[in-house]
């Protein structure tokens, strides 16, 4: 190797690690649009758009087109914009759109043939069978003229059908012309492009719930009867006052297990105003959820938004005092919920590096022989990916245990030893898995299981770990409280040694040993204890080196 290839090697190998050290979670196109990250998964990443600042707005054009490659038309593509009077279709709008999205190389959703809303009162008025011959006449029409479109691929035939308590909505449609309007609603539009997914699409869908299921049963039933319904939407209009669907993804997977495609079609997250950085956050969390469902089911192809920027959205318009529900602002700047979606779709890799904010001391309620409530003053997150949750970890010595996860600042904890201490902390986490510094730790003893009080009174016993290392702990003092309204004049605490613990030595009892059990009965001096008066005693174990556990199980008769 010459001098000179050499040090070029060097040089070389300097700038890499240089780039590790100060690059660790960039990667070459993490600042790519969101539209590349999603068309790197396999799905579409959309946006629905308005005809007026499509046409007015070159910020809103520009975002359009750099970050999405799906379109859905907010308003254009429904009846009351296509058919306004009967047999005179206008297809301005719905034309503007679609050649959009041809020129930016983007699919579309068309949204929506038969609805209850939007739909001119001459339909409404219409008797059965014109109704029905309308209908077909509508969706014939509209859908037929984008039949040979390349960017038109899909299509929400039936849109809103069913109530929330499962049943079907009593709309002008179902009044008229009885339930087989779904089906005849597909059967045309698959007549009128035989390539096009069509799907039925509701709103508050997201989990597995009446509605949910009718649309389920309906999607199963029409299948069977060879009715062409190829996709099932789900509109994901949340709030983040109203909690998140936890069970979204399986709803998703219980759907694709029918055979149609799934796709999120509406998305938006809106917060009662004004907007707060921690209202940001969750709101970011809530959109990675979304996403993050999307990206885990082979089956969905992909998540509109129901707009992009809160300049032009209609939640302010529809639900009172809230707002703030979409990626940018009003001024098209990207909020930390852009970044959860652009995260999400980037499989995980993020530019946040900063971890939340140090969460509260957790306080306990409603402590019981098994189970605790905690809960502490929650974090904010302020990195971009958004609060995501919390771990809750029992802190003993080396190797805390993770005791358990919450999306919220409370969980109720279960599974507890009775009689035990627990010293507990809370850690924050965001969307890109940063995790906050440990709370201080707060404590909590479960009250005692089985053993019961015994036939002199009542007492408990409540153990604190004074001090452990790798090879074993001090507990000291175990506390005796007589808790009974009478005197009592001995007690008897046990409890049980883990597997490989070995008691090595005892003060203030007198201590036996069989198996893992250890019983420790009071010495002579300290048995008598008046109602509500306390005493104690200690001991020490040995315990392979690695091991974490102490005893449970402690009861005192
Ligand atoms: C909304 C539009 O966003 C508004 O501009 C319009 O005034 C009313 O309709 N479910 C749907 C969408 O399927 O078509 C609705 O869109 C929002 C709820």
């Amino acid at each position: 190797m010459s001098v000179h290839s050499s040090l070029l090697l060097r040089a070389l190998t300097v700038a890499g690690v240089l780039a590790a050290f100060l690059l660790p979670t960039t990667s070459a196109d993490a600042s790519a649009p969101l539209r590349t990250h999603a068309a790197a998964r396999g799905k579409f990443i959309g946006a629905a758009l308005a005809t007026s600042p499509l046409s007015n707005e070159n910020s809103y054009r520009t975002i359009a087109a750099t970050e999405f490659n799906q379109v859905t038309a907010e308003n254009a593509m429904k009846w009351d914009s296509t058919e306004p009077s009967q047999g005179q279709f206008n297809f301005s709008g719905a034309d503007a759109i679609v050649n959009f999205a041809t020129q930016n190389d983007m699919q579309v959703h068309g949204h929506t043939l038969v609805w209850h809303n939007q739909t001119p009162g001459w339909v409404q008025n219409l008797g059965a069978s014109a109704m029905r011959t309308a209908m077909q006449n509508h969706i014939s029409q509209v859908v037929g003229r984008y039949a040979d479109n390349p960017a038109v691929v899909s299509w929400d035939v039936v849109n809103e059908a069913f109530e929330d308590n499962g049943n079907y909505r009593t709309s002008f449609w179902y009044n008229t012309l009885g339930q087989g309007y779904i089906a005849d609603a597909f059967r045309a539009a698959r007549a009128a492009d035989p390539d096009a997914r069509l799907c039925i699409n509701d709103y508050n869908t997201e989990g597995i719930n009446a509605k949910s299921t009718a649309i389920y049963n309906l999607v199963s039933s029409l299948r069977q009867q060879g009715v062409p319904v190829d996709c099932v939407g789900f509109q994901t209009h949340l709030a983040i006052q109203y909690g998140f669907p936890n069970d979204f993804q399986q709803n998703l997977e219980r759907f694709a297990a029918l055979g149609v495609q799934v796709r999120i079609t509406e998305l938006d997250v809106r917060m009662q105003m004004p907007r707060s950085s921690s209202k940001d956050a969750t709101q970011a969390t809530y959109y990675r959820n979304v996403v993050n469902a999307c990206m885990a089911v082979t089956a969905c192809a992909g998540v509109t938004i129901w707009g992009f920027t809160d300049k032009y959205s209609w939640v302010p318009d529809t639900f009172s005092g809230q707002g703030a529900a979409l990626i940018y602002d009003e001024n098209y700047q990207q909020k930390p919920s852009y970044t959860a979606v652009h995260d999400a779709l980037a499989g995980g890799s993020s530019s946040d590096t900063t971890p939340p904010s140090t969460p509260g001391t957790p306080s306990a309620s409603n402590v019981t022989s098994n189970s605790a409530q905690l809960s502490w003053t929650a974090s904010t997150d302020t990195g971009g990916s958004g609060l995501a949750g919390y771990n809750v970890y029992r802190e003993q010595g080396s190797n805390d245990q993770l005791l358990g996860q919450s999306s919220t600042n409370s969980i109720t904890l279960t599974g507890l030893s009775a009689s035990t201490q627990y010293q507990v902390y809370v850690r924050a986490r965001d969307g890109a898995g940063n995790l906050s510094s440990n709370s201080s730790t707060g404590s909590f003893t479960t009250t005692e299981g089985n053993g019961g009080p015994g036939p002199g009174g009542t007492c408990t016993a409540t153990p604190t770990v004074q001090t452990q290392w790798n090879g074993g702990y001090v507990v000291q003092p175990v506390t005796v409280t007589n808790t009974g309204s009478s005197g009592i004049t001995g007690w008897t605490v046990t409890f049980t040694l883990p597997s490989g613990h070995t008691l090595v030595g005892s003060w203030n009892a007198a201590v036996t040993v069989s198996g893992q059990t250890v019983t420790a009965k009071n010495a002579a001096y300290n048995g008598t204890l008046a109602p509500n008066a306390s005493t104690s005693f200690g001991f020490q174990v040995s315990r392979p080196n690695g091991n974490t556990q102490t005893p449970s199980g402690y009861t005192c008769a």
